[in-house]
């Protein structure tokens, strides 16, 4: 491996980012990557310290909208999305990411998401017996999506007929937001499926805006803090952010899971630290990406006003100075300060919603299928901020 150039997106660093991680954390813990025009923050005392350090912005879609997107011959369509992730709280900085946190908890209670509990095992269920007959499938599309996806559509109050098409709405929309900055032809079509997205959302939520139901939109329509409330914009833009961050990271942790139990035969899928050590051990958030709001000095290096920063979470989640033989699957292990859900002001707001799921999802699936074994080789997300598989052949 040549340090000088380390390239995440190498089809091995892909298929396993853990060694390549590991070297920079050692070797040159603040990197700076000329490919990819960023820094890259290892160690987990820097990559904790920087998510709770305001110079490290997380405003990042709207300076690069002004930049990049405001010329003539760009796509309408394409500004219109990047326009609904401008109201995405996650890349908001204070005031405006307070005021937006603090009316999407008021809807987005602990009492909603324990109304769910019975819902998830019910439908992964539902899914499980639907592979009673069968010798093989894929974990990813057969189980872990729809279960997720599900679940949160569920949530929100999206009629269950519809559910099929948020599937391809939110593939596309994740090139969108987990794809190269660049990338023109992703754009587009991720630009297209958040149209169709919004449209669908935008009509919904007016519905709820004339007659209320007991559901998460509603919730959000009603959301009221010292007499502020969310626009229609900010409603079906927060649908789409709850839509997309609940089930694509959440199907990523139900497949990782399955996966490194697998890998570790022994370690049980039912311990109450299961969940806990995948997000440590194999989690899926790889990296955080944060725009420099001003000079700051980390790790002796100056990283620059306006520079971007990837914070590795999969780096800092395996750095020895903080777990013991950190790269040991061990479900047993003292539940600890792992990174997978971001910490600071931004830390995972469904966090309770994914552990939720995925501590009864991954012994479900060991419950029903006893007999299970991976089949090949699994394919990974070519893409720099999560780690999840786009399918998991099995057998069984
Ligand atoms: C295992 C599954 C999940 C993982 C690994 C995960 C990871 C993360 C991480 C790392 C962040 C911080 C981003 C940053 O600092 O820029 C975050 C924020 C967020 N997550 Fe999750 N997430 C998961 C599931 C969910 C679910 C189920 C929902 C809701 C349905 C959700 C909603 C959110 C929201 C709304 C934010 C933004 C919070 C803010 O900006 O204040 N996530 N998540």
């Amino acid at each position: 491996m040549t340090l000088a150039q380390p390239d995440l997106l190498s089809p091995e660093a892909v298929a396993d980012p853990y060694p390549m991680l590991a070297d920079l954390r050692e070797r040159d813990p603040v990197h700076w990557s000329e490919r990819y025009r960023s820094w890259f923050v290892t160690r987990y005392a820097d990559v904790d310290a920087a998510l709770r350090d305001p110079r490290f912005s997380s405003d990042r879609i709207a300076p690069y909208r002004r930049a990049r997107l405001s010329g003539p011959d760009t796509d309408p369509a394409v500004r219109a999305a990047f326009g609904v992730l401008e109201n995405w709280m996650v890349f908001k900085d204070p005031p405006d990411h307070t005021r937006l946190r603090k009316l999407l908890g008021r809807a987005f209670t602990p009492r909603a998401v324990e109304r769910v509990r019975t819902r998830v095992a019910e439908i992964a269920d539902e899914l499980l017996d639907a592979l009673a007959d069968r010798s093989e499938a894929d974990l990813i599309g057969e189980f872990a999506y729809p279960l997720t996806a599900s679940v949160v559509a569920e949530m929100l109050g999206v009629p269950r007929v519809d559910r099929d098409r948020f599937k391809d709405w939110s593939d596309r929309i994740t090139g969108l937001v987990f794809g190269g900055m660049g990338d023109a032809d992703r754009h587009t079509d991720g630009a297209g499926g958040m149209a169709e997205l919004t449209a669908y959302l935008g009509e919904l939520v007016a519905h709820h805006e004339r007659e209320p139901a007991d559901d998460l939109l509603s919730a959000l329509v009603r959301a009221r803090d010292s007499g502020d409330a969310l626009s229609h914009e900010e409603v079906v833009a927060t649908g789409v952010l709850l839509l997309f961050a609940g089930h694509e990271t959440t199907t990523n942790v139900i497949g990782n899971g399955i996966r490194a139990l697998l890998e570790h035969p022994g370690q049980a899928p039912d311990a109450p630290g299961t969940v806990e050590e995948t997000l440590r051990f194999d989690g899926p958030a790889k990296t955080i990406a944060r725009l420099m709001a001003t000079d700051v000095e980390l790790g002796g290096r100056t990283l620059r006003a306006g520079e971007r920063v990837f914070l590795c979470p999969a780096a800092a989640n395996r750095d020895p100075d903080v777990f013991a033989d950190p790269d040991r699957f061990d479900v047993g292990r003292k539940p600890g300060r792992q990174l997978g859900f971001g910490v600071g002001l931004h830390y995972c707001l469904g966090a309770p919603l994914a552990r939720l799921e995925a501590s009864i999802a991954i012994p479900a699936v060991f419950r029903r299928l006893p007999a299970l074994r991976p089949t090949g080789t699994p394919e990974w997300h070519p893409v720099l901020l999560s780690r999840g598989m786009t399918a998991f052949p099995v057998e069984f």
